[in-house]
């Protein structure tokens, strides 16, 4: 079987215009996109992904002007907040236009979008706008339930033997920057709430909005990645702290490069910042499965900004 992987812009253009799908890089993981006004292309999402119908999927599109295509209407400060972090790491869920499919929405009346940052990928939209298509579904690459790739080989793995069966693309666009899944924020009410954390922090959205975020969400808005077992490698994790580390062998280890690590544990991040945490965590999961590690202890970041998002989902690969 040849891979899916390429860089060829082009090719990947055809293969979306086609109604297949193709794996595209993001600042965040990579996506499985398909053009978000092709029913039964977003049918094929769920098929290789293996994922519940009603889950619903961000709208990737190039920038505000296109998004308000899909959100009938953004308060002011959901507004404030577009303007000053996309493109980039942010989510906006908003009241759904009406031509927006339930099969996006999963039957909700609202709708997520983002402006993604990665300059492969808003080189690709550029190029489908040509070609008729200006909005991409995407959710992580990766099979449902699984850990969220950030390179192209990782969704080789996944989902390699699909693509290449089914006339998919996997665009390369080499190692993803964030390392975690976009910051969600619910921007239906008078103050914002954030449905999955990421690299947009809590802090940042009130300086920007000068709203306090509300805690808890109203009426559950479906967010697959809110299941308590998410992002989970074969792998067993364990959170722990680092004073009780044991000296045990076929177990790795994941935490910030301050921690004293036992000699028998190998070493799959020690991460010296926030930043290089987040962007390796996924990568050091992986290779967990890839070493045949039967465990992985990990130590948690301090808790402010950046880390909220990372303890979040190594408590859900733990679960
Ligand atoms: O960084 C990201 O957001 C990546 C890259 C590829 O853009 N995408 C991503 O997609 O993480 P996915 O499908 O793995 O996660 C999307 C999340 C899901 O948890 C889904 O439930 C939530 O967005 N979502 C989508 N539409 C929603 C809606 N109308 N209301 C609430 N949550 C929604
Ligand atoms: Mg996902």
């Amino acid at each position: 079987m040849t891979s899916p992987i390429t860089t060829d812009l082009d090719k990947c253009a055809e293969v979306l215009v086609a109604g297949n799908l193709c794996a595209i890089p993001t600042e965040t993981v990579y996506g499985l996109a398909a053009d978000a006004k092709n029913p039964k292309a977003i049918e094929q999402v769920f098929r290789a992904k293996n994922r519940p119908a009603d889950h619903p999927l961000i709208v990737h599109v190039a920038n505000l002007v296109e998004a308000k295509n899909w959100i009938t209407y953004l308060p002011d400060w959901a507004e404030k907040l577009a303007k000053e972090f996309w493109p980039g790491p942010l989510t906006l869920v908003g009241l759904k236009a009406q031509h927006v499919s339930d099969l996006i929405t999963g039957s909700q009346d609202t709708v997520a979008v983002r402006v993604p940052s990665h300059p492969v990928a808003q080189k690709l939209l550029i190029k489908l706008a040509d070609r008729g298509i200006t909005s991409l579904v995407a959710p992580s690459a990766n099979l449902f339930g699984h850990v969220s790739p950030t390179s192209a080989k990782h969704v080789e793995l996944d989902l390699g033997e699909y693509l290449a069966k089914h006339d998919g693309a996997i665009l390369d666009g080499g190692n993803c920057q964030v390392g975690l899944e976009s910051t969600i924020v619910l921007a239906t009410g008078s103050a914002p709430i954030i449905l999955r954390p990421g690299a947009i922090t809590q802090t940042e959205i009130e300086k920007v909005t000068g709203l306090k975020v509300v805690e808890t969400a109203p009426d559950k808005p479906r967010v697959s990645g809110s299941l308590a077992s998410h992002y989970a490698p074969k792998a067993q994790v364990e959170i722990i702290e680092q004073n009780q580390l044991p000296d045990e062998k076929d177990a790795g280890f994941i935490g910030p490069s301050s921690v004293n690590v036992p000699a028998g544990l190998t070493v799959l991040l020690a991460a010296f910042d926030n930043e290089d945490y987040a962007s390796n965590l996924y990568r050091a999961l992986r290779q967990a499965d890839e070493l045949g590690l039967t465990k992985v202890y990990a130590v948690l970041p301090k808790d402010s900004g950046l880390a909220t998002a990372i303890i979040d989902r190594l408590t859900r690969a733990a679960n």
